[in-house]
């Protein structure tokens, strides 16, 4: 009998970062797939499963308006487990750190039934920054059963916490799968090329995301301020920013950076648009995980506005740097780029920390050998 896989997934990165795993599944035949969807995101979730064509088993659509950590937390747990407790998967996957990704771990911990985590061992080391995020990753660690590292130094993380080496496998991260099977269908020409004819190609174009907690209030003002007067004294300098729909980062945008000549405020883009954005971008600021990874491949500098980054990979490699939340920190350090050429050239490297784009085979691989191994023990 076929084993059944269930993903848990509920927000964009998660579906990024886990529709080429679900899509291999699938295309193998191997297992019984389902797909529950938390529904932690809405319109930003389905903007990316819709480009797959993946439609999930069922969609326990969860969020609400400005939800807070508590009370999604509780929900995901309770819809969860009532669904494992009835569709009873063999393993379930999960990727990242969101609260459906920890509140999916315990709900399948109460039901006992294994955990598979991909992007796991990634740490700042302090348990409030990213928050609630480092808290969902230690978790989600505990709990599970196979620990999908994508790099050598998130390995070593979980070593160092105990976890034993031989449920740890360094697969690279498969936003590189997603990212390369992107780009390889957009040069085949496989996919309309998305237009955006707003844009001049002869000028620089640089390419902004934030959304994370720490930045919520006096952080995300910050950023705004800074962008304002980098849009003030680079007129030549377009400034292109797909907003978050959180209103806590969306109302502050709005306020502060609308209406002005060279600077872009777009609804969050589909992953295909957005990666046209950042291949077409001069340079980027974010505070994102997935950005940091996809943007060293395609040689862009990034200003990382956070005070931790649990992605020393692209640091190390000198592809970005931390420049933290304040407005003199993010207008400084982008002016430097701006106008030291040399320093410009030393961050553009192309250079990919995060894997050779096989991550999803190899996890399939794993989860196949797992099952074998358990069948003959
Ligand atoms: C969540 C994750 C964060 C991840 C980010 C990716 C947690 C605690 N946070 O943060 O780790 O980096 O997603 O984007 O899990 N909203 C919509 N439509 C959408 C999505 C969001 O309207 O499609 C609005 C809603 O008002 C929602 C709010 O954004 O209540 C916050 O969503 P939530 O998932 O709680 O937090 P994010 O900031 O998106
Ligand atoms: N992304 C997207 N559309 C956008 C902005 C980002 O598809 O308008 C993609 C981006 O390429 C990356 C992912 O969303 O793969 C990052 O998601 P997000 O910043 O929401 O979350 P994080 O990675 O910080 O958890």
């Amino acid at each position: 009998m076929k084993k059944k896989v269930v993903f848990i997934l509920g927000t964009r990165p998660e579906a990024i970062k886990l529709a080429p795993v679900i899509e291999f599944f699938l295309k193998k035949g191997e297992f019984l797939v389902e797909v529950c969807s938390t529904g932690q995101h809405k319109e930003m979730l389905y903007q990316i499963l819709d480009y797959y064509n993946i439609v999930p088993t069922i969609d326990l659509k969860l969020m609400v308006d400005n939800q807070s950590l508590v009370g999604l937390n509780s929900l995901a747990l309770v819809k969860i487990s009532e669904y494992l407790s009835t569709s009873r998967p063999d393993l379930i996957v999960v990727q990242g750190d969101t609260t459906t990704v920890q509140a999916a771990a315990m709900a399948a911990f109460y039901n006992r039934i294994p955990i598979a985590h991909v992007e796991a061992g990634l740490r700042t080391n302090d348990l409030y920054s990213p928050f609630p995020e480092e808290m969902n990753r230690l978790v989600t660690s505990v709990l599970s059963s196979i620990h999908f590292a994508p790099t050598t130094l998130s390995r070593d993380n979980l070593l160092r916490e105990g976890h034993l080496d031989s449920n740890i496998h360094v697969t690279g991260n498969t936003v590189i799968d997603a990212l390369l099977n992107i780009k390889k269908k957009m040069s085949n020409g496989e996919l309309d090329l998305v237009k955006f004819d707003f844009l001049d190609p002869s000028r620089k174009m640089i390419l902004i995301t934030g959304h994370r907690r720490e930045s919520f209030g006096d952080g995300i003002r910050e950023i705004c301020q800074a962008i304002k007067r980098l849009s003030n004294e680079y007129p030549n300098v377009d400034f292109v920013y797909p907003v978050h729909l959180n209103p806590n980062i969306k109302q502050p945008v709005l306020s502060i950076l609308d209406n002005l000549k060279n600077v872009f405020l777009l609804e969050p883009q589909s992953y295909l648009s957005f990666i046209t954005l950042l291949d077409r971008s001069y340079l980027v600021l974010t505070d994102s995980g997935g950005v940091q990874e996809e943007a060293p491949t395609l040689g862009k500098p990034v200003l990382v506005m956070r005070d931790k980054s649990e992605r020393p990979e692209a640091l190390m490699s000198g592809t970005s740097i931390l420049v933290g939340n304040t407005e003199k920190s993010i207008y400084e350090n982008t002016v430097r780029l701006l106008e030291d050429h040399l320093q410009y050239e030393k961050m553009s490297k192309a250079i990919n920390p995060y894997g050779d784009g096989k991550a999803c085979e190899k996890i399939y691989q794993i989860i196949l050998n797992y099952f074998n191994e358990n069948l003959n023990n």
